[in-house]
């Protein structure tokens, strides 16, 4: 497996895997396009015969922190490891960038997510309430880089 920069031009590609792994939460074409050419985000691929996921980070000088913004595996792609290294590669990205902390904010309903982020050492700070809409409250979690 592989991981690189995505570009412009697999912009379908990755509105693809974004529109399998997110029902309502998904982000619309525009932001995925400015994910990945504004200055500050990283959108990064993990690939192998075909590409199995992708990860955002965002992270510039004036920020306090890193943020996760994304990170999404296909389904046929899940459970071997290929989102633990996405998350690491994100972690490593922000670091070399100066960053000392990565936050995050994940659905209290995503267990998947959850524990992967429990197993790489995220703490969990609190609780936004609706942050994905009406009822659907968010851990706001971190981790010291
Ligand atoms: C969450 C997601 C990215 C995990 O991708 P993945 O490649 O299957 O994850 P990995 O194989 O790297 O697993 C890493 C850890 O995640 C946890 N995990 C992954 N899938 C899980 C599941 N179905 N149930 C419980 N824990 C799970 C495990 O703790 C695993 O660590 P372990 O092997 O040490 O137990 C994937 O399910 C996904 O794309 N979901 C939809 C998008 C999403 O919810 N993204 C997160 C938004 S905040």
């Amino acid at each position: 497996m592989r991981i690189r920069d995505a570009g412009i031009e697999e912009l379908p590609e990755i509105q693809r895997i974004e529109n399998s792994c997110f029902g309502e939460e998904r982000y619309p074409t525009d932001v995925l396009a400015a994910m990945i050419e504004e200055e500050g985000f990283e959108t990064f691929l993990a690939e192998d015969e075909e590409i199995m996921g992708s990860a955002t980070v965002n992270y510039r000088d004036e920020l306090v922190a890193a943020q996760l913004v994304s990170i999404a595996v296909l389904p046929r792609f899940r459970g071997r490891g290929i989102a633990r290294a996405l998350l690491t590669e994100a972690e490593a990205r922000v670091r070399k960038r100066g960053a000392d902390r990565m936050v995050l904010q994940v659905s209290v309903t995503n267990v998947a997510a959850i524990n992967l982020y429990l197993h790489q050492e995220y703490v969990l700070q609190g609780v936004i309430g609706d942050y994905y809409g009406p009822g659907k409250d968010a851990y706001f979690m971190e981790k010291a880089l």
